[in-house]
């Protein structure tokens, strides 16, 4: 069934928006929280594990109302629909979007152009699963009957940061006997600088690449066989150090990797919608196989509240409203997440892939140039490092951000009172953006006339809060699961298509034309500018 396309600016419930926003713009989250004393618990709901504080933003009741409508004519609840019915909503590549099928139970069914897939799901894992407790158990040996003990992921976007920020993220479920590392960048640095004190009689490989033709992947994959082979001198040492991870057996095979070592997922899966997928072998591998279930549990917890709970008190719904309200309305096109807790300190890089490469897009869903705007800018740092680098911004800069703050009740590392002092952080930093400093408080501070104007904090500035008991498996998996819906919610309300990306295309297509031209005297045929660079690089690589 294709996804619903309406134009957006033409219907009333945007028009409706219009006027509501003209309502609600001269308004200040001050008179907001005066005039509502219930308001921090009307917006504010619980699902699967995680508890979201919405009210520091500039909405009302009546706005949430608003969004809600437009979600509903713009067609967010048949969306919701036609993901988990495996209807090939991915409309450019003319596939099914079922990443929801990677963390749905065995028992609850799910057909797909007549073929039940849960039956490959749960097989595919039960793989995976035989072979991290191999390595785990030390049960698998390298070729010289050496026993693993460092894991080398070799994968880029989302075949490298969904494990990277999880085995990061989750730390303190690994085994810290294992060394599991993430090598992604074509330059040789990455490489060179990740195995260089490692011993490659007891490092595992995992080749991780979808379509197993990336470039970067597969550079990186040849020079860490040729620092096997280097060690090892004989070709079947491959076997015992390498596996991969990808949709394409016969490329698998050609690089010289044993099928049998390979990990199966499916094109219905996206790269950047990956993790509970073989991309999570590394990942299993670290936390071992019930950790990494408990996290599939969290993401099914969120994909089921998502398939289940009303427009308006639909988590996943309601973040990807409140972005559109202040992207399309107040015109704020930037979004910063803001995790309080340093195991997160790779989750807005990820989240950055799961965004931009998917709601990066400027036209609709059938093609045609769309009249607004579409995904903001995404980044961030962990709290509190961000608050002395860039939050001066934040708080007083001529731009607005929106933000979300993420945090978690208890922590794993029991130290004096850092994690108190780290949770204050957190909650005053929102408290500040929201409600600011008046220049009356800073006169009555005493401070000196010609300085009360840099003291003004004018506040008003929106944040969403979400808070967690404490980072477990389940937990990262209800929140990634969370931003994996709320931008597919948005890339409905803007009517693209959130599952391709072309647009990485044409810089992947130019750097294959110029590199034998940086490698040999042959004519250049570009602009002057580009002509030029290659000449310079060319005089000076010699040099
Ligand atoms: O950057 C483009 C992209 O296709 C991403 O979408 C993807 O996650 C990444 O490259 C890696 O692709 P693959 O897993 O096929 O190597």
């Amino acid at each position: 069934m294709p996804l619903p396309l309406a134009s957006l600016d033409q219907v009333p419930e945007w028009h409706a928006l219009e006027s509501h926003f003209r309502e609600i713009e001269p308004l200040h989250l001050r008179s907001l929280f005066a005039d509502d004393p219930d308001r921090a618990e009307r917006f504010s709901l619980e699902a699967a594990g995680l508890r979201l504080d919405y009210s520091k933003n500039r909405l009302t009741s009546q706005t949430v109302e608003h969004l809600a409508k437009l979600a509903e004519r713009t067609g967010v609840r048949a969306g919701i629909g036609a993901m988990f019915d495996g209807s090939r909503i991915n409309v450019t590549e003319d596939r099914s979007v079922l990443h929801i099928a990677l963390r749905r139970p065995a028992a609850k069914a799910l057909t797909v152009d007549g073929v039940e897939v849960m039956a490959d799901v749960h097989a595919a894992l039960a793989k995976m699963s035989s072979f991290a407790e191999r390595i785990r158990s030390g049960s698998w040996l390298g070729f010289t009957q050496r026993r693993i003990r460092n894991v080398v992921n070799i994968g880029i976007g989302g075949s490298d940061l969904g494990p990277l920020m999880a085995v990061e993220a989750l730390k303190p479920y690994a085994d810290r006997g294992l060394t599991v590392r993430f090598v992604s960048n074509v330059d040789g640095t990455h490489l060179s600088e990740s195995i260089r004190d490692l011993d490659p009689q007891e490092t595992l490989f995992i080749v991780a690449s979808k379509s197993f033709t990336t470039q970067e992947t597969l550079t990186n994959a040849v020079s860490a066989r040729d620092w096997v082979l280097a060690a090892m001198s004989d070709q079947s040492a491959v076997k015992h150090h390498f596996v991969a991870l990808s949709t394409s057996a016969e490329r698998v095979a050609e690089f010289g990797i044993d099928v049998d070592n390979m990990f199966e997922f499916w094109d219905w899966v996206g790269g950047r919608y990956s993790l509970c997928s073989a991309v999570g072998l590394s990942l299993m591998i670290a936390v071992g196989t019930e950790h990494f279930h408990d996290m599939l549990s969290g993401f099914h917890a969120m994909d089921t509240h998502f398939e289940e709970a009303p427009l308006e008190q639909n988590m996943p719904v309601l973040l990807g409203l409140i972005g559109i309200w202040y992207n399309n309305f107040f015109g704020y096109d930037t979004h910063a997440v803001l995790p309080y807790d340093q195991y997160l300190h790779r989750f807005p890089a990820y989240l950055q892939q799961l965004d931009m490469e998917s709601n990066g897009k400027s036209v609709d869903r059938a093609g045609k140039r769309v009249r607004w705007s579409t995904g903001p800018v995404l980044w961030g740092e962990a709290g509190t490092n961000g608050q002395h680098a860039f939050y001066q911004l934040i708080h007083q800069g001529s731009r607005i951000v929106p933000a979300d703050l993420i945090g978690f009740c208890r922590s794993h590392n029991h130290l004096a009172d850092h994690h108190d002092k780290l949770v204050a952080n957190l909650i005053a930093q929102g408290e500040a953006l929201a409600f600011g400093k008046t220049m009356s408080e800073v006169e009555a501070e005493g401070t000196a006339a010609s300085i009360v104007p840099h003291k003004v904090f004018d506040g008003n500035r929106p944040t969403n809060t979400l808070l967690a008991d404490q980072l477990t498996p389940k937990v990262l998996g209800a929140l990634i699961a969370l931003y994996e819906h709320k931008v597919f919610v948005q890339g409905i309300v803007w009517g693209i298509c959130s599952f391709d990306q072309w647009g990485v295309q044409l810089g992947k297509e130019l750097a294959t034309r110029v590199l034998p031209e940086l490698q040999s005297a042959t004519a250049l045929e570009h602009d002057a500018s580009t002509s030029a660079l290659i000449r310079h690089y060319r005089s000076r690589r010699k040099a």
